[in-house]
């Protein structure tokens, strides 16, 4: 793969005359909403020449695989599992977290395709989720203003002049940091770990007397045992000891994901390489924006977070602009409207969406549209308001016989007390006690195990798909 050559700005598909990939000049014209201000631009250009140089993090092939699985999503046969912290941390890139993560998710991935029988694409917010958006550009505390954090990418979370400082070096930090992380994870994945014969020590150091580890005990067992039949009829498929795992991020940082795209040797066409899939933010959507405009130039997956304010004709002109050739897999849309509003402010999207002929994956995040704080000033999500807006969700598509293509969770493989209720009942004077999250809060691996076993229920129980949709053949890496 070839870095962006050095005539950015000109044209980039051979028979496209008029389609300029935009520089990051160009970009900037466009005013990006939620970028750092950084006081040095001799030191940013530096930095993004530099990483302009370093190898991609991931490859085209791998971002075309992922395209197509999402296809298979888009038309009913196949289900997203999306989650991960809601920002990583350098400081939390060590093996037991990334491997926590992976195995939080690995084990809802199995519950998922155990219990409803789909194949399930698996997508982690990792190795790149460093940046975030934020309602605010200042903070003031005790009378003192300072930049508000921004995600490790850009400064750091003490409340101090300097730390708070965006530092373009962090830039370099966040590919190091995702460098390293996706190289557990491959290794994680395709050495052994994700071997569904171990599915028992998935959760081995599981947090005991929890009915969700009775009912991830029981799934596991049955799975041994149908394996174990498998191998004595004398199917031993190499593929039951690997899975594909992609990694993906907020597009929100346009100096590191310019400088991390690069053009594609097979097709001449560019990719951001800082992750298999990347997503637009509610905060960064503007039609004629920034983001918008890099991101419609790209050949990776694009997932559009779509928010309370989105009408059905934003939703339709955004994917329009994303995805002007209606490519299979190319769009998903994740909704995170609230609970409340989910039922009213979901369905017309669908259906404006549907009326154009497209099929688009749709996935949930019941987590951004309902955070709140508690009186102690925790920020927190209540897990019975996260069910109630998945809920909404299934129930909108299966009046409108759409298929619900997925979930988008904010998740930790640890055992933190980050999100209330739950099997365990976390309540709000539970926070404190293990509230670590960088920004929103997580939920933790029981809860997460506990939604994924809701979701299968529901998904097990859509009369609508099982006659539209029958399963088709899948590889056994997509359990
Ligand atoms: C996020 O996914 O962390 C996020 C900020 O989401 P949204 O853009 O939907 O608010
Ligand atoms: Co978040």
């Amino acid at each position: 793969m070839a870095p962006l050559p050095q005539w950015l700005g000109r044209r980039l598909y051979p028979d496209a005359v008029s389609d300029l990939f935009p520089s990051l000049a160009d970009l900037h014209r466009l005013k990006p909403a939620q970028q750092p201000r950084y006081d040095d631009p001799a030191e940013l250009a530096r930095v993004v020449a530099e990483l302009r140089r370093r190898p991609p993090l991931v490859f085209a092939g791998e971002c075309d695989d992922l395209r197509s699985k999402i296809a298979e999503v888009a038309q009913g046969r196949a289900f997203i599992l999306q989650g991960g912290d809601c920002a990583e941390t350098f400081a939390s890139v060590t093996a037991a977290n990334i491997r926590g993560k992976l195995r939080v998710l690995l084990s809802m991935a199995v519950v998922l395709t155990y219990a409803a029988q789909v194949p399930v694409v698996k997508l982690g917010r990792i190795a790149g989720q460093y940046a975030k958006p934020r309602s605010n550009d200042s903070e003031t505390r005790e009378g003192v203003t300072l930049p508000a954090y921004r995600g490790d990418a850009v400064n750091a979370l003490a409340f101090d002049p300097e730390s708070r400082r965006p530092d373009p070096q962090r830039l370099v930090e966040v590919y190091n940091h995702s460098a390293a992380t996706l190289n557990l994870v491959r290794a994680f994945v395709k050495g052994g770990l994700a071997d569904l014969r171990t599915v028992h020590s998935w959760n081995s150091d599981f947090v005991r007397n929890s009915q969700v580890e009775e009912r991830y005990e029981k799934v596991s067992a049955e799975i041994a045992r149908a394996l174990s039949f498998m191998v004595a009829c004398g199917i031993d498929d190499n593929s039951f000891r690997t899975v594909d795992y992609y990694a993906s991020h907020e597009a929100l940082l346009l100096e590191y994901e310019h400088a991390l795209t690069r053009i594609d040797s097979r097709t001449q066409t560019p990719y951001d390489t800082s992750a298999h899939m990347i997503w637009i933010g509610d905060r960064t959507r503007q039609l004629d924006g920034a983001h918008i405009e890099f991101l419609r130039h790209l050949r990776n997956p694009i997932g559009i977070k779509v928010g309370p304010t989105t009408t059905p004709d934003d939703a339709v002109a955004l994917i329009e602009r994303l995805d002007p050739d209606h490519e299979p897999g190319r769009i998903t849309v994740i909704s995170r409207m609230g609970a409340a509003k989910v039922r009213d402010l979901l369905p017309p999207i669908v259906e404006a969406v549907e009326a154009t002929g497209r099929k688009v994956a749709w996935v949930c995040d019941p987590m951004h549209g309902n955070t709140y704080s508690t009186e102690l000033g925790y920020k927190t999500r209540a897990f019975d308001e996260v069910v109630s807006e998945l809920q909404g969700f299934f129930d909108v598509h299966q009046e409108l016989g759409t298929w619900p293509g997925g979930v988008h969770m904010e998740l930790t493989g640890d055992d933190v007390t980050e999100c209330v209720g739950g099997a365990d009942e976390v309540a709000e004077q539970d926070l404190a006690h293990r509230y670590e999250t960088a920004c929103d809060p997580r939920l933790n691996r029981n809860q997460s195990l506990e939604l994924a076993f809701l979701v299968a229920e529901r998904l097990a129980d859509d009369a609508i798909r099982r006659e539209a949709n029958p399963v088709q053949s899948f590889s056994p890496k997509d359990f």
